[in-house]
């Protein structure tokens, strides 16, 4: 037996459950995981309250984790117990202290990458690697309005984006928050709160806007990014924190001659091969420093509930752990 966050219906952080279940056994080319840090994503707020159907219910939420092999089900060859591995998946699962995973999602991790950095950056760090060098490829050129930059994304955006050589402007909810976006690179922070985003994009860049805007807070967020975006600029809407984006007439893309794409890192990492170089460049780009884990805040896997209100409620920056 072994415990998990367990929600029977749809809802609030209060339909996480902290229960005790029967651990599952491995089957034909899967392993048993014991796990040693677990990542929180915005995601996981959209799977809870039903927005993404990903998980039929009862279920445990929870899209990436690292933890250590504990058992091999039949047909599994290149793992062995007691590997340190790492996992983003489409299937929800990772808020328990055991779960059982397909050996092919599994990502060994090099010794120099700690399981709380793992856990933390599969699902955002390995987003950031495709959103930054294949959905819109970033030039040192460029100006790019990064939407909550001191956010879990948005700090390795920005610092991704900097080693680049890129321009980087960022918005933000508060002074607090402006100053880690700066300490990432930002080279310009906008307050959202209290100043009108597009206008200072404007002033900043001498009306021309920016070629790449990313912009993960969806709803509140995509008319400014409309009005911010240059002429043949790309706006990559992905992620919708403040509510999803509503129904979009693609006649409004016309006049700049607007790009706009919807992505998700799944597609990019779905191929094994994908996975495993997408997982390199990111433990690559850890090792010479141009992105840092950031984890500003951790909670006990058991305390899952007020980890995603934090969230929710902007009180976090950077990366969230828990911890079994
Ligand atoms: N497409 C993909 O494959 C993919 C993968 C990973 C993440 N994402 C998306 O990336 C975005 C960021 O994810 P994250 O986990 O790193 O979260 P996060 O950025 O750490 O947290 C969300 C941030 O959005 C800002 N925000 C603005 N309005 C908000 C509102 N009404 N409610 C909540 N937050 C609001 C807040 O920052 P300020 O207070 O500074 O404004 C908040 O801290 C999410 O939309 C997520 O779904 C997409």
């Amino acid at each position: 037996m072994s415990k998990a966050i367990i929600q029977t219906e749809k809802g609030g952080p209060e339909v996480l459950e902290w229960r005790e279940r029967d651990d599952p056994a491995p089957g034909e080319g899967e392993v048993a995981l014991r796990h040693t840090a677990i990542g929180v994503n915005f995601i996981d707020i959209y799977v809870r309250e039903g927005a993404y159907p990903m998980m039929t219910l009862p279920g445990t939420p929870g899209m990436e984790a690292a933890g250590v092999v504990e058992a091999l089900g039949p047909g599994v060859g290149d793992l062995k117990v007691g590997d340190r591995v790492a996992y983003v998946t489409t299937a929800p699962g990772s808020y328990s202290e055991r779960r059982v995973m397909p050996a092919d999602r599994l990502v060994p991790l090099p010794d120099d990458i700690a399981d709380e950095t793992a856990a933390a950056l599969m699902l955002k760090g390995m987003t950031v690697e495709r959103l930054v060098h294949k959905t819109a490829v970033a030039a040192p050129d460029d100006t790019i309005l990064v939407h909550a930059a001191a956010g879990g994304v948005g700090l390795l955006l920005t610092a991704w984006l900097k080693a680049i050589g890129a321009t980087v402007i960022g918005t933000v909810g508060s002074d607090e928050k402006a100053k880690l976006a700066k300490a990432a690179g930002a080279d310009e922070v906008i307050v959202s709160t209290r100043e009108d985003v597009a206008e200072r994009v404007a002033d900043i860049t001498g009306g021309k806007g920016c070629r790449i805007i990313y912009d993960g807070v969806g709803k509140d967020t995509f008319e400014t990014s409309l009005k911010a975006v240059a002429k043949f600029g790309s706006l990559i809407s992905f992620g919708n924190a403040s509510g999803a984006v509503p129904p979009v007439n693609i006649a409004v893309l016309a006049p700049k001659c607007i790009s706009l794409s919807r992505p998700q890192v799944f597609p990019y990492i779905a191929d094994r091969a994908d996975l495993l170089e997408t997982a390199e460049n990111l433990f690559a780009a850890l090792r010479k420093g141009i992105v840092h884990p950031d984890i500003n805040q951790t909670f006990p896997l058991s305390d899952a509930a007020e980890a995603q209100r934090a969230l929710a409620a902007r009180r976090t920056t950077g990366q969230i752990v828990l911890l079994p």
